[in-house]
């Protein structure tokens, strides 16, 4: 039997995880990685960090199958998007990266649009310029540190950093090629136009691939670090959202992926370059050769709860904080959480954006709050819904549920019942890597397709239905939600500018 390699160069760490030709997963290891927030606003990691932590995990994984490297028949990337990698001509690291979470970039996200017209922009991309994104973020390394901008040969992406160590080639996905947002979303790969206007190198620019397609293969010295053997073909893979939506088998229209981890994603498979017309809607290509997707994201959303037991009720467990959320009423009482704790995205791109209670009285209790922070997490993450059925995309049929948020069943079912819709769980619970890994295995010939090996793997475990009697009472919250954000922007961007 044959092993499959899924390795996601994520945000916390270097995942390893190891599938057979059956799709079960046979070891998972990984390890940790530093974050350096060296100013508000900043979020940045060393590229080596993440080759150090990837290496170790793949000789862990193996050694914890118990097999040797040349039983891996193909490995599959994945990992955090958008992040900056520079190199020189010898590959070497010339900055920290600049990671997807980092706010620094707005002048330059404004500058992109006066200089290509928004609305081009989004014809031509799919999306705004958003500070997370990286085009944004290449600017900023031209206005601010132009040695570092003069020296740089490569742009890379952090799985992207992982590949050029495994193989020595410069290569990239096209998903994640998407969102650098220099990309030209229809035709598939990078925009001359973009590039130009923005006056950044073409050469810089790795060659792109569909998620299943072989960029290159592990050199000797890579096998020698990683025990994997010299040969081994590596797949493109995707970003962690789009292979996410593969391990979780959100790989069609009306198949809708929710994550609900540290960030909350709606993802939608879309059958061609669909585009929100205002950019509200994050539009990329799928890690699923020839298919598109679109998505919202919000920054904190298991995120904010975590916040809040840290910071609240430390000495508290999930679970003991969520039971007793259970015993306020829908609704909160009429109190309300915006979750912006670290800015917002979808539908509000906005770095400057807060986190608040709203509606506090001195009947509202812990179990109130606790709730409050579930149901406003909820609503942020009903915007993007709405905006995704309101693109006439068709009937979602169903709502595949994954992310640490969506193991408490109270949490579930608040989820089912505002966006008033059926949630389903899947077996695969292992995200990115998983979905890696199996692109890696159709990349083979394993299945035929990507779609195949979804339903070859993956199967529904349980399901929660929308509350008929509470779905009014949210509704009503949910209004009173969206009314929130615009009567406090302008509070917001004062408080921005004093802090
Ligand atoms: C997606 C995004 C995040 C990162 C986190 O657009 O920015 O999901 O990929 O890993």
């Amino acid at each position: 039997m044959n092993f499959f390699l899924g390795i996601d160069t994520s945000t916390t760490s270097s995942k390893a995880l190891l599938i057979d030709e059956n799709g079960n997963v046979v070891a998972v290891t990984s390890n940790p990685h530093t974050l350096q927030m060296p100013r508000p606003l900043w979020s940045e990691q060393d590229p080596r960090e993440w080759w150090k932590a990837t290496s170790a995990s793949i000789r862990s994984v193996l050694e914890k199958a118990g097999i040797g490297g040349e039983r891996v028949a193909a490995v599959g990337l994945t990992g955090q998007m958008h992040g900056l990698v520079l190199l020189d001509d010898d590959g070497n690291v010339l900055r920290p990266a600049i990671l997807w979470n980092d706010q620094r970039a707005q002048v330059q996200c404004d500058e992109i649009h006066r200089r290509i017209g928004r609305e081009k922009f989004i014809q031509i991309t799919g999306n705004v310029a958003l500070t997370g994104f990286t085009a944004p973020k290449i600017l900023w390394v031209k206005e601010n540190e132009p040695a570092v901008f003069a020296k740089a040969k490569h742009m890379l992406l952090p799985k992207d950093y992982v590949r050029y160590k495994l193989t020595g080639e410069y290569a990239m996905d096209k998903a994640d090629g998407a969102g650098t947002v220099l990309f030209d979303l229809k035709a598939r790969h990078w925009s001359d136009e973009v590039l130009s206007a923005l006056d950044i190198p073409r050469t810089w620019m790795p060659e792109t691939y569909e998620g299943t397609e072989i960029t290159s293969c592990v050199t000797e010295e890579a096998a020698l670090l990683t025990g994997l053997k010299a040969g081994t073909p590596i797949v493109a893979g995707g970003g962690d959202q789009a292979t996410g939506a593969v391990g979780v088998g959100a790989v069609e229209p009306g198949i809708v992926g929710l994550t609900v981890g540290t960030s909350g994603v709606v993802f939608a498979t879309t059958p061609s370059a669909l585009i929100e017309p205002e950019g509200r809607l994050h539009a990329f290509c799928h890690a699923v050769p020839g298919m598109w997707h679109f998505m919202g994201v919000m920054l904190s959303a298991a995120g904010s709860l975590q916040w809040y037991r840290d910071t609240l009720a430390p000495n508290m467990s999930f679970d003991d904080l969520l039971m007793e959320a259970e015993t306020s009423p829908a609704e909160s009482e009429g109190l309300q959480f915006l979750p912006y704790l670290s800015g917002e995205r979808t539908p509000h791109p906005d770095p400057l954006a807060r986190g608040a209670f709203i509606g506090l009285t001195l009947r509202h209790s812990r179990a109130h709050m606790t709730r409050a922070v579930l149901e406003g997490v909820t609503f942020g993450l009903k915007d993007s819904f709405t905006l995704i059925q309101n693109t006439g995309l068709g009937n979602i049929t169903q709502v595949r549920a994954s992310g640490g948020g969506v193991k408490s069943p109270l949490w579930r079912q608040i989820m089912a019942t505002v966006l008033n819709v059926e949630l389903v769980t899947v077996n695969t619970t292992e995200g990115g890597a998983y979905g890696a890994a199996l692109l890696a295995g159709v990349g083979m010939g394993a299945w035929g397709d990507v779609a195949a090996a979804c339903k070859a793997c993956i199967q529904v475990t349980g399901s929660t239905h929308p509350n008929p009697s509470e779905v009014e009472a949210y509704q009503r919250a949910y209004d009173l939600y969206r009314a929130l954000y615009p009567a406090l922007k302008a509070s917001f961007e004062k408080m921005g500018q004093t802090s």
